[in-house]
């Protein structure tokens, strides 16, 4: 294949990140992670269903660096889940640790990549990726928005009983419970919802799509969502191989725009072929941009708690 795009954490958002890619056959796959054998299972396992599947993507599964050389894209889902008798300080600690060592080897063999971070607490890792990468902040994107918004767009879909192709949403600010969906920039067949749904019930799919992760993880019980995570982290990718410059909302380091000064926040980017190509500016009422705010204030805690540790 022409592209390589390396997957770290072959966990289950980076195992499914990788089925994606392959079946898609967007690129060839490097899974890594520390674990050995779990990226060689599973790329062996992957690779004995692509004569089913019918793709010709080279999927390789290492616990090394060696094979990343020269990926177009990483895409780090490298990490622990804060488990029970941790306190968040300890999961951002550990979670840094991780980042700081993957992003180090990666950069080393793929000086010219973008990373995609998906590792949590989100908006903190992907500070510590850009400092440890020492890339420019085109090249450090956060998924988060392309989640929350697909969320948000299927249970507007479920609302309206309409297909989900036909929606459109945006959900700005950090990845956590201070997200700010925007409902009046949500659409159905390029309508506004504020004309389709009513006032309470938007309010309820709002309130559904910021606790859209714990409901998954209260389901789930032994884990995290990891199926949209991935389609998002996907959709991200293929829009930088191909360089279809699609407007998606991603985390990116702001440097005045809406307001925000060296904070990555989600907001609507242009991702192509140089990754963040522009960071674009809507128009956000004075309660929306109060939310947006907010949701700041939230990532500068945490960014400001990584400095202490
Ligand atoms: P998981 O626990 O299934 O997988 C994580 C993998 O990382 C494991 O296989 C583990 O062995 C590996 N790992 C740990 N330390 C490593 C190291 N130093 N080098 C290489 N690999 C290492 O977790 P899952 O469900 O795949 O989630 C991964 C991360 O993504 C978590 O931090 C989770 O919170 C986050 N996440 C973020 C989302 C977002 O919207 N940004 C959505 C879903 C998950
Ligand atoms: C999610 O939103 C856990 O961040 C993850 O599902």
């Amino acid at each position: 294949m022409h592209q390589k795009v390396t997957v770290v954490g072959a966990g289950n958002v980076g195992a499914t990140a990788a089925q994606r890619l392959a079946e898609k056959e967007l690129c060839d796959v490097v899974l890594i992670d520390i674990v050995e054998g779990v990226p060689q299972g599973k790329t062996l396992d992957l690779t004995e269903a692509a004569p089913i599947e019918k793709h010709d993507a080279k999927l390789t599964g290492t616990n090394g660096y060696d094979a990343a050389k020269d990926s177009d894209v990483v895409i780090i889902t490298a990490g622990i889940p804060r488990k029970p008798g941790m306190s968040r300080d300890d999961l951002i600690k550990t979670n840094a640790g991780i980042m700081r060592s993957v992003v180090t080897e990666v950069s080393r063999q793929a000086p010219d990549s973008i990373l995609i971070i998906v590792s949590n607490p989100l908006d903190a890792m992907c500070h510590v990726a850009l400092e440890a990468s020492g890339f420019p902040k085109n090249r450090v994107i956060g998924m988060a928005g392309v989640l929350d918004s697909a969320r948000f767009r299927a249970f507007i879909a479920m609302e309206l009983k309409v297909s989900v192709e036909n929606t459109h949403a945006f959900v700005l600010g950090g990845h956590g419970d201070t997200m700010v969906p925007l409902p009046r920039y949500s659409t159905v067949a390029g309508i506004p919802i504020t004309e389709l749904i009513s006032a309470d019930r938007i309010q309820a799919l709002v309130e559904r799509t910021a606790n859209g992760g714990a409901e998954i993880v209260s389901l789930l019980k032994t884990g995290s969502a990891y199926y949209a995570p991935a389609s998002a982290a996907v959709e991200m990718t293929e829009s930088i191989l191909k360089d279809k410059k699609k407007i998606l909302p991603c985390a990116a380091l702001l440097q005045g725009e809406y307001g925000i000064n060296d904070l990555f926040i989600g907001v609507p980017v242009k991702l192509g072929a140089g990754g963040i190509e522009e960071v674009i500016e809507i128009k956000l009422t004075a309660e929306e941009q109060k939310a947006l705010d907010h949701s700041a204030d939230a990532v500068k805690e945490l960014v400001e708690l990584l400095k202490t540790l």
